[in-house]
């Protein structure tokens, strides 16, 4: 039997989707029902089987057309779910639906964001979009841009990049213990002098040990500050790292990719205090931001920096075509083909508006104080600190690191709760990174009950 292969976009598209969207949200439905719960059962080997057994032949001689209804039955079934409440490992949120269906859209269209004439509408919702982001962050006097990536990792790589740029290759980053692994892994990737390591005795960057290796150390400096650390959701002393640097004419980039999404929150966004002072700030709306991934952003206070960037290739942006008005849009990433993540984002941005989404980054904070309530009046528990933003970082008290890790894999094997793990204060912690605002104060209490039953006495 042939294949089907209808098109997504032109006059068959939307009549050729329709069903098909049908069979994809019913394999949903049944993978999900299958699974039926945050993971799936039996660990990894389980796993694998059950997608084998789907997908016998990858690449048959004949194709099947139920293959759709299969596969996504199949990763539904082997998915770890944001959605279940008591998925809450890491900063993988549940994305919205308006978000997804507006991706949809996104992979119909298949706008690339290279060149103007692949992308013509895309490309001036990117410009509003970054630009009205970067204002969030860096206001008026500032003209600020910002640039689409595939999330923090790649932002900040390209903060180092505009660092080496506009400082020299000799500029040195130095970055809190807390800091998120890609700044390191990014000035290994640039060949950049070997990075600083700053103590963080209380989970977030001393200022004062900053100020010492500032004045130790020869310059350039780039140092990198953290607002919402990935194992506990801290955010470093912005104000006083900015008057450090500041003082020392070292240049300043934030990873915000956790926290940039208390900006949208009144309640909660003066925690950002001091982010409007880096040079660089990375942004990841996939994690406080409820989008699909990818829906990184890297905004620069000076879009000068941005500069650097600029590249010539005579297929997409030739002088010519530059100077008659088509927009030049390879100096905006240094990938080619880009999608337009943008339009999700931007969808999200005018459905919700700002009250929208600064009621979920309100609801997630509640649930982590909801949660470091329980853990407190349990004396089964100790809780590691009160949260900044919505994780969570709690143990059995009295038990080994060793009891702490094998709970957690125990749970994780059979398929009741996906929590993530962390060290500080020298001891093993488990994690609740708390993202999904449909989740109740009672889901947590089961989660506590079944960390409680499943510890290794
Ligand atoms: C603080 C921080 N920065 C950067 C990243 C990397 O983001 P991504 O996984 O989107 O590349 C993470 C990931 O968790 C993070 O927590």
């Amino acid at each position: 039997m042939n294949t089907p292969s209808p098109l997504a976009s032109g006059p068959e598209g939307p009549d050729a989707l329709r069903p098909l969207l049908d069979t994809v949200l019913t394999a949903l439905d049944t993978g999900a029902r299958a699974r039926g719960g945050p993971l799936p059962s039996g660990g990894p080997r389980a796993v694998a089987a059950r997608v084998r057994a789907a997908l016998p032949d990858v690449l048959p001689e004949h194709g099947d057309p139920d293959a759709l209804q299969h596969l996504v039955h199949a990763l539904a079934e082997g998915s770890a779910d944001p959605a279940d409440p008591l998925c809450a490992a890491h900063l993988h949120c549940p994305p919205l639906a308006v978000a997804v269906a507006a991706d949809l859209a996104a992979s119909a269209l298949n706008p690339s964001l290279d060149s103007w004439d692949q992308a013509p509408a895309a490309s001036v919702l990117e410009a509003l979009v970054t630009r009205a982001l970067a204002e969030e962050i860096h206001p008026a006097p500032a003209t600020p841009d910002a640039l689409m990536t595939t999330g923090g990792t790649e932002s900040n790589q390209l903060a180092l990049l505009l660092a080496r740029e506009t400082q020299g290759t000799g500029v040195r980053l130095l970055h809190g213990a807390n800091a998120h692994h890609s700044l390191p892994r990014a000035a290994w990737l640039l060949g950049l002098p070997d990075p600083v390591t700053v103590p963080a005795p209380a989970g977030v960057l001393d200022p004062a040990a900053l100020d010492e290796a500032l004045t130790r150390l020869p310059g350039p400096h780039l140092v990198a500050a953290t607002a919402g650390t990935t194992d506990a959701g801290l955010i470093d002393p912005l104000p006083e790292i900015a008057a450090r640097c500041a003082a020392h004419g070292a240049r300043l980039h934030i990873d915000a990719a956790y926290g940039a999404g208390l900006l949208f929150s009144h309640r909660h966004r003066h925690r950002l205090t001091g982010l409007d002072a880096a040079h660089t700030v990375t942004l990841d709306l996939h994690k406080l931001g409820w989008q699909p991934v990818a829906a990184g952003l890297l905004t620069a206070r000076d879009p000068a920096d941005l500069a650097a960037l600029h590249h010539r290739a005579d297929y997409l942006n030739a002088d010519d075509d530059t100077d008659a008005g088509l927009p030049d849009l390879l100096g905006r990433s240094l990938r080619t083909s880009r999608r337009p993540d943008v339009l999700k984002i931007a969808v999200t941005l005018a459905t919700l508006g700002r009250h929208g989404l600064g009621r979920l980054v309100d609801q997630v904070c509640d649930l982590a104080a909801g949660l470091a309530d329980l853990v407190a009046h349990h004396p089964g528990f100790d809780l590691y600190d009160r949260p900044t933003l919505s994780t969570v970082l709690f143990r059995p008290a009295h038990a080994t690191d060793t009891a702490v890790a094998a709970v957690r894999r125990r749970l994780l094997t059979d398929g009741r709760a996906v929590l993530g793990r962390a060290h500080a204060d020298g001891r093993l912690w488990l994690k609740a990174t708390l993202l999904n605002p449909r989740a109740r104060p009672d889901d947590l209490a089961a989660l506590l009950k079944l960390v409680e039953g499943n510890t290794p006495g």
